[in-house]
């Protein structure tokens, strides 16, 4: 089976740094995979490369088969992925309802639109309550809540998300990570990149650890969680 995402020996830089050495990955259609690696390891790189921000000085991205790493990123959501940047880029003086329709830009029918927005909403109940808020009044776990939405307004079929847990409490935590397990139960493929490594193995199917621009190591997330290296480095155990 050609796998949905798969990274073939990776190389990117940034101007004359190079920050991901041969990063080969793959993610199958339906799954949940983690990347997890320490900070300035290169796993927001490896997000930016793949939805086409970046693009690598040698190596391929393929989707579902397909070469994009020549692609523009519009061209590769219209494709059907859809990135949660860590820095979220809501417009917080425009309204939750808003934000989401702008997350839709690549379907034009307004029926189609209404339709996911009504869908999301099932699935977000908080986010439909607080429809005409403005996004910027939002608190820190409801703003994750609303980027994830709107990364989904596009019916993706792979999503790339970057740190959802960053600066949230554990509770809210756990609330992101269900919104995700949820998306991955109705038949979103994910990409996750987390430094919340235990919880993230706990939940995820698969893993990648990425060191220094390498994936050192990868496997069922119980299987890496089980990981001597693993516990030490990023679990303290
Ligand atoms: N725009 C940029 N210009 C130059 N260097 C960059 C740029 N963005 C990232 N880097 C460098 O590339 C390396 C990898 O960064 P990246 O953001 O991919 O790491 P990360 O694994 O996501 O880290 P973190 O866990 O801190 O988010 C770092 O050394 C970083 O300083
Ligand atoms: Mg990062």
């Amino acid at each position: 089976m050609t796998p949905m995402l798969e990274l073939k020996n990776i190389n990117a830089s940034y101007d004359f740094l190079q920050v991901l050495w041969g990063v080969s990955l793959n993610v199958d259609k339906g799954e949940l995979v983690a990347l997890i690696g320490p900070n300035g390891a290169g796993k927001s790189t490896t997000l930016r490369t793949i939805i086409g921000l970046i693009s690598p000085k040698s190596g391929e991205v393929l989707f579902n088969g397909k070469i994009i790493n020549n692609m523009p990123v519009y061209q590769i959501s219209r494709m059907g992925i859809s990135y949660v940047s860590e820095k979220l880029n809501l417009f917080t003086a425009m309204s939750v309802q808003e934000n989401l329709i702008l997350g839709a830009f690549a379907i034009r029918d307004k029926e189609k639109q209404l339709a996911t927005l009504a869908y999301i909403f099932e699935l977000f109940p908080r986010l439909e309550e607080r429809k005409n808020q403005l996004a910027g009044t939002m608190s820190g776990g409801e703003r994750k809540m609303l980027a994830i939405a709107r990364g989904m307004m596009s019916m993706p079929q792979l999503m790339l998300v970057d740190e959802p847990s960053l600066g949230l409490q554990p509770n809210l935590t756990r609330n992101v990570f269900d919104a995700l397990l949820q998306l991955r139960d109705r038949g979103v493929t994910i990409l996750l990149v987390e430094q919340n490594v235990n919880a993230t193995l706990n939940f995820t199917d698969r893993a990648y650890i990425l060191e220094q621009g390498k994936t050192v190591m990868s496997g069922p997330s119980k299987e890496i969680k089980a990981n001597k290296h693993v516990r030490n480095a990023y679990m303290g155990i």
